[in-house]
């Protein structure tokens, strides 16, 4: 077997260049500009799982540095080093020499920065400060809210969207095409919906598609993502709309087995399809969404899914009976 064969698709699939990484274009410049002038500031990256964060370091990196690279870059986990201590260790053993090649700066990358309490932040943001002559941070986070101002106004921000409907469909061509998978277009659909923009999520549920099947169905994509079918929750709504509470229930609990779900995962595919239910008025609709909220937390809270559930779906019956 070659080294491809055994390769994780989302690092095979990685873009290499600028020009690869897809819908992040304005953001994807001003990082090209900053290598052509060999100069950048901090950069704080914001934004969802799998949207191209720490790939668009990577490629700077690699465009900076050249066959140098790994040299000048030291990635950093702020949740799994044990604390900001060992964070600071390790940035002052990297800091302490100076960038190999023509570039002034050495790289740190520290991934989810959010992880991090707010006086461990505030020991960044000092290290930060000692080590701006031969280093530039980069930060990544989800949430931008969740890291202290004085940090904010030290990077620039940089907010990464999900990607679009069309470059996850251009992606899930590319590597249909490079891999030999049939896939129609149903699938495309579905693998759309399940990814939600998140391009990792998209590679991995293919992979583990491909693994089972070279034709990739609708079918498979539920069942290897473990989600249920757009369909089959729209079921159970509409079942509540006609007030057929059992019949609802039997048909979620059945759903749930099928496809190995949990109650966490349902109620958001739940609230998705409750905005696409027709004939029913948005009031209703509105009221609905905000008994999944309530369901949702507690469930978070460690309340019995089954029993939130079923709740739900008898407020959801409720909802649709009154008369308006
Ligand atoms: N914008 C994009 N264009 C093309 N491929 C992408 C893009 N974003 C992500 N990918 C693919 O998804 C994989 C994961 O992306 P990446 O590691 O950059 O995510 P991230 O934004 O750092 O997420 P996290 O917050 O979970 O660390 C990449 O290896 C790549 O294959
Ligand atoms: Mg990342």
């Amino acid at each position: 077997m070659k080294q491809e064969d055994i390769a994780i698709w989302t690092e095979k699939y990685r873009p290499k260049d600028f020009d690869e990484i897809k819908g992040q274009d304005e953001i994807v410049k001003r990082a090209e500009a900053f290598v052509k002038k060999k100069n950048m500031p901090h950069l704080l990256f914001a934004g969802p799982a799998g949207v191209g964060k720490t790939t668009l370091t990577l490629v700077i990196a690699r465009k900076l540095f050249g066959d140098k690279w790994r040299e000048n870059f030291l990635e950093l986990n702020a949740s799994d080093e044990r604390g900001i201590d060992v964070i600071r260790v390790k940035v002052k053993d990297f800091a302490r020499t100076r960038a190999i090649g023509d570039v002034p700066f050495k790289i740190i990358y520290l991934d989810e920065c959010d992880a991090l309490t707010k006086d461990a932040q505030q020991a960044l943001r000092r290290t930060m400060e000692n080590y701006t002559q031969t280093c530039r941070f980069i930060l990544s986070c989800n949430y931008s809210s969740k890291i202290i101002d004085p940090i904010q106004s030290r990077c620039s921000v940089f907010r990464f969207k999900p990607l679009a409907k069309e470059d996850i469909l251009k992606i899930t061509d590319k590597i249909a095409r490079t891999e030999k998978l049939g896939i129609d277009s149903k699938a495309k659909q579905a693998l759309y919906e399940i990814s939600h923009g998140d391009c990792r999520r998209l590679e991995n549920i293919m992979q583990s598609s491909a693994a089972i099947k070279n034709k990739i169905t609708e079918e498979l994509i539920y069942s290897v993502a473990s989600a249920a079918k757009p369909k089959e929750i729209n079921e159970v709504l509409n079942l509540c709309v006609k007030g057929d509470f059992s019949s609802a229930k039997n048909k979620l609990l059945d759903t749930m087995l099928n496809h190995g779900l949990a109650g966490l995962d349902i109620i958001k595919q739940i609230q998705q399809e409750i905005w696409r239910l027709e004939n029913v008025d948005s009031k209703k609709k509105l009221e609905m969404v905000k008994e999944c909220g309530e369901a949702e937390f507690r469930m978070v809270e460690g309340s019995d899914e089954f029993i939130q559930l079923e709740a739900l779906l008898s407020k959801f019956v409720l909802v649709n009976i009154q008369v308006s």
